[in-house]
């Protein structure tokens, strides 16, 4: 059955290679979409054509244009995501009826506002070091002795750390205990791969889902009373927040942050090798930033964001009624302006799509950008590299490689 599965999906890639007749670096991207949700896939090439906004049925009105998909995002008084089709929606089924006082409206700007220092630049770079280097340093010592790094697990594990940091989890040092909080993350975001068509959750997925959030907060009670105030958890009892409302927010970054930030590490990585701009940059480190931006923006980790429509109105000549739901494909978007490439200046009209926009643009932004800056330093000091495998991840939320082999050793 797997064996059938792989040569089907070999031969769907080997289509895909014939119609796209792309580089190497597009190719690989588009074989990653489609192994690991076909269906996604095929809405995001169907989409990338035709007008800026189109209705389609059972999906709801479809968003392809950066600059309408902004609109949209900013657009707080006719779009909520707390409605059908919107994530808040999901959540405050599992979570409870307090994300509907905290995730939009004036509960979560009141929020958001004393939110606003929580992650940093200045902060996070330093956070990224300390929990990073640890599991970090020994796979760049690996990789300078010529061995093969598996680039998607190592960065699960670094990203497995940074949520154990950030939860209060007092873990032994080995690796598989990270591994296994990052498995976690990625069940629980797993559970709404089936909300495409709606965001109402069967009650056996509600079931199934507030477990996995018990085992991922259950130290928060314990850290959130002592936690010094500049980590999060103390940081969420100095704003005042409750106990469960900070247990929701644990929640909510085991699975904003995990997965997403994962992926942009390990297909920027794929990226700058399968591009050969992985020697521009080691040549010009200055480039660093817009590898880090050209990245997200390529591989956009979240690849459609969506809303609810919560008062009529008219976008892009597009009559939307309230209930309605709406897609908006940032990976379409953001792709518009083209390829990966290091010496793209600043997009206007993306701006930082990949992230959002408005008053939901991503709590962790700047975390995320240190740890692919940081992981990208690393893999180019220990010298040039090679992707040696890969092996894309099947029916998970957020597509990525489930192995990506990386060596600096000289082919045999
Ligand atoms: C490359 C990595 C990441 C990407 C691409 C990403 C993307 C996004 C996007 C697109 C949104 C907006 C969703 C919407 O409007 O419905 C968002 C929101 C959010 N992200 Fe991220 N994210 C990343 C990493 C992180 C990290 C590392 C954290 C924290 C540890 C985080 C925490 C959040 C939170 C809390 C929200 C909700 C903000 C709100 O509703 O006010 N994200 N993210």
């Amino acid at each position: 059955m797997a064996d059938q599965s792989a040569h089907d999906s070999e031969i769907v890639g080997r289509v895909i290679d014939l119609l796209g007749r792309r580089d190497p670096a597009q190719r690989h991207e588009a074989r990653l979409l489609w192994a690991s949700r076909p269906a996604l896939y095929l809405l995001l090439r169907l989409s990338s054509r035709g007008g800026p906004i189109r209705r389609v049925p059972r999906l709801g009105w479809v968003v392809n244009d950066p600059v309408v998909a902004r609109r949209i995002l900013n657009d707080g008084a006719h779009f909520t995501l707390l409605g059908e089709g919107g994530v808040g929606h999901l959540w405050a089924q599992v979570l409870g009826d307090y994300v509907y006082r905290i995730f939009d409206g004036p509960g979560h700007a009141d929020l958001r506002s004393r939110a606003r220092d929580l992650f940093t630049d200045a902060t996070a770079r330093p956070l990224v070091r300390r929990v990073f280097d640890p599991a970090l340093q020994p796979a760049v010592e690996r990789l300078r002795a010529g061995e093969v790094v598996d680039l998607a697990d190592l960065s699960r594990v670094l990203v497995g750390r940074m949520m154990a940091d950030l939860l209060g989890l007092d873990l032994p040092p080995e690796d598989e205990h990270y591994r296994a909080v990052f498995g976690t993350g990625e069940r629980l975001a797993k559970l709404a791969l089936g909300s495409a068509a709606s965001t109402e959750l069967p009650p056996e997925v509600v079931a199934q889902a507030k477990p996995i959030i018990a085992d991922l907060t259950r130290n928060v009670p314990a850290a959130f009373a002592e936690a010094p105030a500049e980590t999060l958890l103390g940081r969420c009892r100095e704003l005042g927040l409750s106990l469960e409302e900070t247990s929701g927010i644990a929640a909510l970054l085991m699975v904003a942050g995990t997965e997403t930030a994962a992926t942009a590490m390990a297909r920027t990585v794929a990226l700058l090798h399968d591009t050969g701009q992985q020697h521009q940059l080691r040549e010009s480190p200055e480039l660093l930033p817009d590898a880090v931006r050209e990245g997200l923006r390529v591989t956009t980790p979240a690849p459609l964001i969506g809303r609810s429509v919560s008062n009529d109105v008219t976008v892009g000549g597009a009559s939307m009624r309230a209930g309605e739901r709406v897609m908006l494909l940032t990976y379409v978007a953001n792709n518009r302006v083209g390829r990966f490439d290091v010496n793209r200046p600043y997009v206007p009209e993306t701006r930082q799509l990949w992230f959002g926009a408005g008053r939901h643009l991503c709590l962790g932004a700047a975390l995320a950008r240190a740890e692919i800056s940081h992981l990208l330093q690393a893999i180019l000091d220990a010298g040039p590299i090679r992707v040696v495998s890969r092996r894309p991840a099947r029916g998970v939320l957020i597509p990525s490689y489930a192995e990506l082999g990386i060596t600096t050793a000289p082919p045999r």
